[in-house]
């Protein structure tokens, strides 16, 4: 393959670079382009520009592949520990037993919070969003850690900050759900692991003893490597885009948090339970709803549905989908939600519409059936994805740090009026 691309711009030839990755894909570098032609690139929301390179998450879209630092999602999510997937996007590596255990018992030793974190939640209006909350609460991190202040102090301090969020993030997220309650928080304990940890805190009662539920840990589990990072989607992104101006880790996580409650990316899983029990209240007629999804002249849209990078289909659907219904075999749970969603998947997965589109469950389909199945509330459903996300986040940040990648700062093709003078407000009419 020519090592170049050739671009003629009014007759102007230029030669730009070609980068080819590992897994052959290939880019244009147009870092060069405007010095040598005056023109820039222009992609509104980035769907043929890279960003960056990136050696953590590989997407094959057309082939429904998903692998983090080479290992396949399939095998993550059937046979590790999330906190192993945490490490192994962070550091690169899966851990030995050694390090595995260290990393464990230091994350295990920081899930407290300083207490006036809670006279924060005190202040909060009933019925706030959570997710308002957890942008909130991240962010305030900072203010407990000012040494977190600069990401520029050094690997040690770099890795306590990231340990620190690592490991009170689901102390935060189940504060989230007793507040929202008005119920007293329950503490972590550290003889309990990540996902044991933040389903005891979630889901004890103060006056009563709480028996995990082995069926509920791995479900957790799974769930949480299965949103633990998808390269470089909108969150990711926004993550990368403030960490570059080189304010703090916690500024930039609450920023991707931000980015995540959107309905059109993490806040779709909270829509799509939504829309499954409106279908449900109006009669449950999936054609009537596949049919608003495609009239232009209708707002609505199948949440749960598309994807910008997967083509055929999103392999994390796959085994949510499966997983949706162990899960409710096992809790001897039947949610008529789920038999709407597999009708709508059916209906649509024949409609030409959808096919024309490559349009097709994504991650966002049916986890939010287990979600309520294990007892979340709709509400919780995104900081859930969002308690998933988070060592991809912290991955991608890491290595825009590591890359000395400049600050992002795109540029624009002007379109407003051209130069005019100013005529004073009296003679203006
Ligand atoms: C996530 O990027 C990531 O990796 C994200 C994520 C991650 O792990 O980080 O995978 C998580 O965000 C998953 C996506 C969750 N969002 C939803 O489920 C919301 C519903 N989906 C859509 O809004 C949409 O499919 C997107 C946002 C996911 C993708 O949008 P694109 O790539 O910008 O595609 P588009 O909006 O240009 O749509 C192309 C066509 C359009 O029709 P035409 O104008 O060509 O006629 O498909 C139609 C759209 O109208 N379309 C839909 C649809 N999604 C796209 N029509 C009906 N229902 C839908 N859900």
């Amino acid at each position: 393959m020519s090592e170049t691309a050739k671009i003629s711009i009014q007759g102007v030839e230029t030669e730009l670079p070609l980068l080819v990755g590992t897994e052959n894909e290939v880019g244009i570098d147009i870092s060069g382009l405007r010095a040598a032609t005056g023109a820039v690139t222009l992609d509104f929301g980035y769907k043929n520009t890279g960003s960056t390179t990136s050696s953590i998450t590989y997407l094959d879209g057309e082939a429904g592949i998903l692998r983090h630092r080479g290992y396949s999602i399939e095998e993550l999510a059937d046979k590790a520990e999330f906190l192993e997937v945490a490490y192994l996007l962070i550091n690169g590596e899966l851990p030995t037993k050694e390090q595995y255990d260290a990393w464990d018992n230091e994350i295990r030793r920081h899930t407290l919070v300083n207490t006036d974190i809670q006279n924060m939640f005190d202040a909060w209006p009933t019925g706030s969003h959570p997710m308002g909350q957890l942008i909130a609460m991240i962010s305030s991190l900072s203010s407990f850690y000012p040494e977190s202040l600069n990401p520029n102090s050094g690997e040690e301090a770099r890795m306590r900050t990231i340990t620190r969020l690592l490991a009170k993030m689901p102390t935060l997220c189940a504060m989230i759900s007793k507040n929202r309650i008005g119920h007293p928080i329950i503490y972590p304990k550290n003889n309990l692991s990540y996902v044991e940890n933040y389903l005891n805190m979630t889901f004890k009662h103060v006056t009563e003893d709480y028996e995990l539920d082995p069926v509920f840990v791995r479900a957790m589990n799974k769930l949480l490597i299965l949103h633990a990072d998808h390269e470089q989607n909108c969150s990711a992104s926004t993550v990368r885009l403030v960490g570059s101006s080189h304010a703090n880790l916690y500024a930039s996580i609450s920023a991707g948090v931000a980015a995540l409650w959107g309905p059109l990316h993490g806040g779709a899983n909270q829509q799509v339970i939504e829309m499954l029990e409106a279908i449900a209240a109006d009669g449950g007629d999936a054609q009537k709803y596949i049919d608003k999804a495609k009239d232009k002249n209708d707002p609505f849209r199948l949440m749960g549905f598309g994807h910008r990078v997967y083509k055929n289909f999103d392999p994390r659907a796959i085994i949510i989908k499966k997983s949706a219904d162990e899960v409710l075999e096992k809790l001897g749970v039947s949610d008529p939600t789920l038999e709407i969603a597999k009708k709508l998947e059916q209906a649509a997965l024949s409609d030409p519409y959808f096919i024309e589109r490559k349009l097709f469950p994504n991650v966002d389909f049916y986890s939010g059936i287990i979600y309520r199945a294990m007892g979340f509330p709709v509400e919780m459903f995104t900081v859930l994805f969002a308690l998933g996300r988070l060592p991809g986040w912290i991955a991608q940040w890491r290595e825009m740090m590591d890359d000395k990648q400049p600050i992002g700062r795109p540029r624009q093709i002007y379109t407003g009026p051209v130069s005019r003078s100013f005529t004073p407000l009296n003679e203006r009419g």
